[in-house]
């Protein structure tokens, strides 16, 4: 039998298969409530359905055009011009395009931990580093100790804001001057793909930081407040040099027809997403506030999803939690996390949850 992994580049020789969301093939049950990817439990909204199905007709054609419209839409949407804008087939793509495009052997990709998954296996798929810096009390992205370990090999920078898994939001104005002082040499990616949710009143998107004179590369996706994880589309904001550059990794088309005409429905449909954001905004309080009650430490979010430390065993929930058919996600003790679902779902969450610590606690 021949190893397969042989034939492979030399860094990826040790890699091993990555399970997006924690995926078990539990979560397809019917009687599965899905709260552990921070999926959204009311999209795609319906005029996205419509344009979508119409597209359908249209399957047999290279995407070209509709790529076309929907940039321009986009464009237009975010104030920026079709040069600053790559299309992706989600924003997991565009990370892996930054190591794609940017990576050599040694560089150094710095993250504050705890953050995205997928930015910690990126850097050994090139033989670069990964630098890890820890966040504040464990929870909050330290922007200084960031800087402070920038080093001449540093290449990509990823800053999740607000970040995942944590839910929390950098300080206001603290990113600006982060990218203000960088280097032109160092790509730094802001990832929004939680934007949508946050209500702070002060917070200002990195969209607004981009600019000709910094390498701020922002990512953004459909699948969450829009409700499309499962069709696929995400983007990156960028300065027109280093826009034109990122264009080079992304072959003939990322993404489809299909993802383009939901996105573009999607972005005009401000009755859904005011209704999935309110749904996001009320439900992430009251889920919040129980758990308090319950003697939880919750992190205040803002985003779809809630981190928390419930002070017990944090396997047993979990495995308690499952035999109910309720998924979440597990992180290194003492945290869990749980997206936040329809009213039902939460309530079933916490109703379950409160039953499982009052066990374990006999
Ligand atoms: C911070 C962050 N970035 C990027 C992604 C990837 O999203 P997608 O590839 O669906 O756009 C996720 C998905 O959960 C995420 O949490």
């Amino acid at each position: 039998m021949i190893d397969y992994k042989n034939l492979m580049r030399d860094p990826l020789k040790d890699s091993t298969v990555y399970v997006a969301g924690g995926f078990k093939l539990a979560l397809k049950d019917p009687r599965a409530i899905r709260l552990n990817a921070n999926e959204n439990p009311f999209g795609p909204s319906p005029v996205a359905k419509e344009a979508m199905t119409k597209q359908l007709e249209r399957g047999s054609y290279y995407p070209g055009d509709i790529m076309y419209d929907f940039k321009n839409h986009l464009a237009e949407f975010l104030n920026m011009e079709t040069a600053n804008l790559n299309l992706y087939n989600g924003s997991g793509s565009a990370i892996n395009a930054m190591g794609d495009l940017f990576l050599n052997p040694g560089d150094e990709v710095l993250i504050c931990s705890p953050t995205y998954m997928q930015y910690y296996d990126l850097p050994s798929h090139y033989a670069a580093k990964l630098v890890e810096v820890p966040a504040k009390d464990g929870l909050y992205t330290d922007l200084d100790a960031m800087y402070a370990a920038i080093t001449p090999k540093t290449k990509l920078i990823f800053v999740c804001n607000p970040n995942n898994p944590t839910g929390t939001l950098l300080e206001n104005g603290k990113l600006a001057e982060f990218v203000a002082k960088l280097p032109k040499n160092i790509i730094c990616v802001v990832d929004e793909a939680y934007f949508d949710w946050v209500t702070a009143p002060d917070y200002k998107s990195a969209v607004s930081l981009v600019s000709d004179e910094n390498s701020l590369v922002v990512f953004r996706t459909f699948s969450k407040i829009y409700g499309m994880a499962g069709i696929r589309m995400g983007y990156a904001v960028s300065n027109k040099a280093l826009s034109s550059t990122i264009s080079m990794s992304a072959g003939m088309f990322y993404s489809n027809r299909i993802a383009a005409a939901g996105a573009m429905a999607s972005i005009d449909d401000l009755e859904f997403y005011k209704k999935v954001k309110d749904n996001n905004t009320e439900q992430r309080k009251y889920l919040s506030e129980e758990m308090n009650k319950m003697g939880i430490d919750v992190v205040p979010s803002q985003t779809s999803f809630i981190y928390f430390n419930p002070h017990a065993d944090n396997e047993k929930i979990m495995a308690a939690l499952e035999e109910k058919f309720i998924f979440i996600r597990r992180f290194d003790d003492p945290y869990l996390r749980v997206s936040v679902g329809k009213p039902e779902q939460n309530q079933i969450f916490l109703d379950a949850l409160k039953e499982i610590l009052a066990d374990l606690k006999k």
